[in-house]
């Protein structure tokens, strides 16, 4: 079996951390041994470009148990834990293609061979190994019965996809559950990000000034988190109902020009580009901390800041380069500008991808039972799939909620019966 991984000999260690991750994974363990039992998956052939992380192994892990076989490519450069991707290999029997600090030509050709596999089905993260199928392998798209969306920028890539008629497969977009961005985007990002923050610098967040640009579900469990660990939190947005929402909720809200001269600590969660620029990056404070939990290295103008700077000192500390301005102010970038939470951390906890990745493998299971009757379009996972997730999390919790009476049934189900 073919695989491109730093080195095998870690992988006992990785097997290790993906039990430890399968402990608080219950929704998908479950899952896992309903698919051992049902085979929903049988004789596919599955090609993910995900987070190499212990929760995505135990994603991988469930796929496989329903039958499928699976090649696995980093969804980013910096966020492959090495010894999970020699467990996935070597332990595990998966095609893995993914190196820690990969340059960006391995990373597209890590994509390419992880293709190779002749996909029935895919998953992706971000959007990549959609878009490279259907700009670069075309020859494999017939083969294609469709495909699993994970994040927010991905399902909005695909969306321009599908109104521009460019779409050759129906795409699920996993990431539009409410089991999956009311948790994972929200309480996932919020701690991971800061998690990512503190482990690269070790800097007190009680007293900073954050910016978070991005009242999103991801923006919004930033700001949630910082104020718990007492920060003063600034918002920004260009979304006016986003931003109502983030002053009601008690926060600061204003344009990033002027929240450039206050913060502490910068945190972009927009999904859109330059959302820091050279003007801000002007007149921030010495010592100002830049970091990024979007999913891709544009929201913050590291050209910009480059050119800036007079001088950078690589590494300071583990994942962070400053950045010194010709006044001798200096900035400090965080994990090259890419997800900081997957770059310095380990990205969200398992508790909570448990959610994201039991969505995953039931939309897979989904698609191969009905991929014949979907259209090449992008479609919502069924409700009921987001519905068993949440209640198989709540058993797994021990935690019971009331059902309605009859006469409760009937009263939300007859338009006559009045107040
Ligand atoms: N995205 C964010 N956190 C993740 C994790 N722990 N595993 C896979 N993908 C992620």
């Amino acid at each position: 079996m073919s695989s491109d991984i730093a080195d095998p000999s870690l992988a006992y260690e990785g097997a290790k951390r993906i039990e430890w991750a399968d402990r608080t994974m219950p929704v998908l363990r479950r899952i896992r041994e309903r698919f051992a039992a049902e085979r929903p998956l049988d004789g596919l052939r599955v090609a993910a470009c995900m987070h190499v992380t212990t929760e995505t192994a135990n994603l991988i892990r469930t796929l496989q148990a329903g039958g499928a076989r699976v090649a696995l490519a980093a969804s980013n450069p910096l966020s492959t834990q090495d010894d999970t991707a020699a467990a996935l290999a070597v332990e595990y029997g998966a095609e893995v293609y993914a190196r820690a600090g990969i340059d960006r030509e391995g990373y597209y050709r890590h994509i390419h061979q992880a293709l190779e596999i002749g996909p029935d089905l895919v998953l992706d993260d971000g959007c990549d190994l959609v878009n490279i199928l259907h700009l670069e392998r075309t020859d494999l798209l017939d083969g294609v019965k469709g495909g699993c969306e994970e994040t927010t920028t991905g399902v909005i890539r695909l969306h321009q996809m599908a109104r521009e008629g460019a779409l050759r497969f129906p795409m699920v977009a996993v990431n539009d559950t409410d089991t999956k961005h009311m948790f994972d985007n929200r309480y996932g990002t919020g701690q991971s990000t800061l998690d990512g923050i503190v482990r690269a610098t070790n800097t007190l967040l009680a007293g900073k000034t954050i910016v978070i640009a991005g009242f999103g579900y991801c923006g919004r469990g930033l700001a949630e988190r910082a104020r718990g660990l007492g920060a003063r939190v600034v918002v920004t947005e260009i979304d006016p109902v986003k931003a109502l929402d983030a002053v009601h909720q008690g926060f600061s809200v204003m344009p990033m020009a002027d929240a450039a001269r206050h913060g502490d600590v910068f945190i972009t969660v927009t999904g859109n580009r330059e959302v820091i620029d050279g003007t801000h990056l002007a007149v921030m404070k010495d010592g100002a901390i830049l970091a990024n939990s979007g999913h891709f290295d544009v929201e913050i103008d590291i050209p910009a800041l480059a050119a800036l700077a007079v001088e950078v000192h690589r590494d300071v500390r583990p994942q962070a380069d400053e950045y010194v301005l010709a006044d001798g102010r200096r900035l400090v970038l965080l994990a090259e500008g890419r997800l900081v939470n997957l770059a310095a951390a380990e990205g969200h906890p398992a508790a909570v991808m448990d959610m994201s990745f039991a969505d995953q493998a039931l939309a897979c299971a989904w698609l191969a039972a009905e991929h014949a009757a979907l259209a090449p379009a992008v479609h919502e996972v069924p409700k009921e799939i987001d519905t068993e997730v949440a209640r198989l999390k709540l058993a797994a919790m021990a935690i019971s909620i009331d059902v309605l009476t009859p006469d409760q049934e009937d009263y939300l189900h007859s338009w006559r019966l009045g107040s």
